[in-house]
């Protein structure tokens, strides 16, 4: 059985005070549902993971630097990320890729050094609206996955995120069927590359607009096992919801 994971990515808001939805989160979460991670900015992640000791919540970071350590500054490497208490991180998201001109390669490198502090990666992959109408966007995918995923990955270490650029933050999802598509199609690049025992085991999550109207329409999708969500985690009134259609899907 995979594990269904629902994620919620904060990008650059919140201060301490945004702490407080964990408390309402944690409080509206039943025992046995799927995991729940929360990414909130990096300078919250120690007061995040001592926050969510004992409540299920899994604390996660927005980014890591591709070298151990060194004369980075203003960067934050993956052991320091795991020595706050958080067990996961994002690496290759769209505004990462896109502000910051990280490459493939740098994607890769910044998620075997997740793996090597011990963290689980969220890779994240997907199609800006261009590739997507020039009908482009299994090609985009297969590149991505094949140029971001270091060899060996496994359920433990990795977790891939599909987030179309032209969904995130705007609104418009894809249909049900185009999600299936690329998630079928991801699962079976995996199987490729890993072997179908392997691939089976990886969860793949669906990011872009997701909200608590249409997170039980996305679950359907045998190979969406989780979202990765931006606005709507932000308040544990909007996210919670999300979790309960997961664990319902
Ligand atoms: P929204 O849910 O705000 O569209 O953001 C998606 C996202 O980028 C999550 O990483």
């Amino acid at each position: 059985m995979r594990r269904k994971l629902a994620a919620g990515n904060w990008k650059m808001n919140g201060t301490a005070a945004a702490l407080a939805e964990l408390d309402t989160l944690a409080a509206a979460l039943s025992g046995d549902g799927p995991q729940v991670v929360i990414c909130p900015p990096a300078p919250l992640l120690y007061r995040a993971a001592e926050k969510a000791k004992g409540t299920g919540i899994a604390i996660g970071a927005q980014d890591c630097h591709m070298q151990e350590a060194g004369a980075f500054t203003g960067d934050i490497s993956a052991a320091m990320i795991a020595d706050t208490g958080a067990r996961f991180v994002i690496v290759g998201h769209s505004e990462r890729r896109d502000a910051h001109e990280e490459s493939n390669r740098d994607v890769r490198a910044k998620a075997q050094r997740a793996w090597d502090a011990g963290l689980t990666a969220i890779i994240c992959i997907g199609e800006a609206l261009d590739d997507r109408e020039a009908d482009n966007t299994l090609d985009i995918i297969a590149g991505q996955l094949a140029g971001s995923l270091p060899d060996h990955a496994t359920a433990d270490t990795t977790v891939i995120a599909y987030e179309p650029i032209w969904a995130i933050g705007t609104g418009k999802v894809p249909t049900l069927a185009q999600i299936v598509e690329v998630h079928d199609f991801i699962r079976a690049e995996l199987s490729h590359r890993l072997g179908a025992e392997a691939a089976e085991s990886i969860t793949l999550l669906y990011g872009g607009s997701v909200k608590p109207e249409n997170a039980a329409e996305i679950f359907r999708a045998e190979n969406v096992d989780g979202a990765l969500v931006g606005g709507a985690s932000l308040k544990a009134a909007d996210f919670a919801p999300i979790i309960d259609a997961l664990a319902a899907s």
